[in-house]
């Protein structure tokens, strides 16, 4: 991996075509929207005329707009700008689907592995770069994120435009419940896994991950395993090695603060060497056969719960298994589950 890159010019070259430029600017878009957001905001509140609207603004992101638990607020529109078709040519991105899905079902998509950012997530369910809806006619599809992800202002309806919804519980059963084809996607490893985003791996936190796995029998919705190839190679990783220095630091920091943070190192946009953009490496993201799940009266038992997650782990390692050698020739070891 390190030695082609190291084939690469440490600059951008000046006379990069138009349509590359593109693509970068969408990645960064991305990168950068919460900063670029939550600028904006503290820009406009210096402006004294619009201190009224920003008050009533934040009074309702603070007291009374339900939507980050209530479905979002998606614009078909903003999924097709073509910003979104830039970003996922970038890489590029590719979408895989192993079968239909049938629209009067409905479905909990998990994608793996995390990544420092899901950037693939964003393209595959976040918007339509991946087409998503003609691959899939009929499944109204939420991308699911931290709760705390709506109370940035600005940023909160950019990312509710783009099907955007709370992760907690309460957000989960009322998407399901939406009707037919209603439907949700979930970074099942979360923050944890990202600590493990090392190139060449795919090392999954999924042991005790139990949350998506109930919601599925509780509600009747079919699982749908999803695997990233790539996702992992974006981004060069410090701290992976359990023994190091910034692993500590990390596990201490999400002990005491419930939170961490990995660390990492991409691209900038006019050098090759050092920034937060990704790098340029293909993902293949390929959607699995759907498994399907009856619903259960009550409280799912034990065993239940192990049942259906062992089914979901071998279909993950079925995916693997399938597409390794085709989409992960350069790995240096398998995929595993290590918590
Ligand atoms: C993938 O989706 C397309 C569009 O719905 C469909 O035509 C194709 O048969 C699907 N692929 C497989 C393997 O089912
Ligand atoms: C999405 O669909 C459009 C129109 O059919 C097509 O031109 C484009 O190549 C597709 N994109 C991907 C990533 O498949
Ligand atoms: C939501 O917030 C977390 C950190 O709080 C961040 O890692 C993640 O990228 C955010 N997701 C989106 C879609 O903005
Ligand atoms: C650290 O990683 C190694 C190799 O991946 C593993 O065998 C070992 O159990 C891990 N140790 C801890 C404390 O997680």
């Amino acid at each position: 991996m390190n030695d082609s890159h190291s084939k690469m010019p440490i600059f951008a070259p000046i006379s990069l075509p138009i349509k590359r430029r593109l693509q970068t600017a969408a990645v960064l878009f991305w990168m950068t929207a919460l900063a670029t957001c939550t600028t904006l905001f503290f820009y406009l509140c210096t402006i004294k005329y619009l201190w009224p609207l920003i008050i009533i603004y934040l009074l309702w992101i603070l007291m009374f707009d339900r939507a980050p638990e209530e479905g979002g607020r998606c614009f078909d529109w903003a999924r097709r700008l073509p910003i979104w078709r830039h970003y996922a040519e970038f890489f590029p991105m590719t979408l895989i689907n192993e079968s239909d899905l049938d629209p009067s079902k409905n479905y909990i998509f998990g994608y793996h592995p995390h990544g420092i950012i899901s950037l693939g997530a964003i393209a595959t369910f976040g918007s339509e770069a991946l087409n998503f809806s003609k691959r899939f006619p009929g499944i109204n599809i939420r991308l699911l994120t931290l709760q705390t992800n709506f109370t940035f202002p600005i940023y909160r309806d950019m990312i509710m435009a783009l099907g955007l919804a709370s992760v907690s519980k309460g957000s989960c059963e009322n998407i399901l419940k939406m009707g037919p084809g209603s439907s949700i996607a979930i970074v099942v490893g979360g923050a944890q896994e990202s600590l493990a985003a090392k190139p060449g791996t795919i090392d999954l936190t999924l042991k005790k991950r139990l949350g998506f796995i109930k919601l599925a029998l509780v509600n009747g919705a079919s699982l749908v395993p999803t695997l990233a190839f790539g996702e992992n190679d974006l981004y060069e990783l410090y701290g992976a090695d359990n023994k190091s220095k910034t692993y500590k630091v990390q596990q201490a920091m999400k002990r005491v603060l419930g939170w961490t943070m990995p660390l990492f190192n991409g691209r900038g946009v006019f050098n090759y060497e050092f920034g937060v953009l990704p790098r340029r490496k293909p993902v293949h993201i390929v959607i699995g056969k759907p498994i399907h799940v009856e619903k259960v009266e009550g409280s799912p038992t034990e065993e239940q719960l192990k049942e259906l997650q062992k089914k979901y782990i071998d279909a993950l390692l079925g995916i693997w298994d399938r597409y390794k050698d085709k989409y992960a020739a350069g790995r240096t070891q398998e995929l595993q589950i290590v918590e």
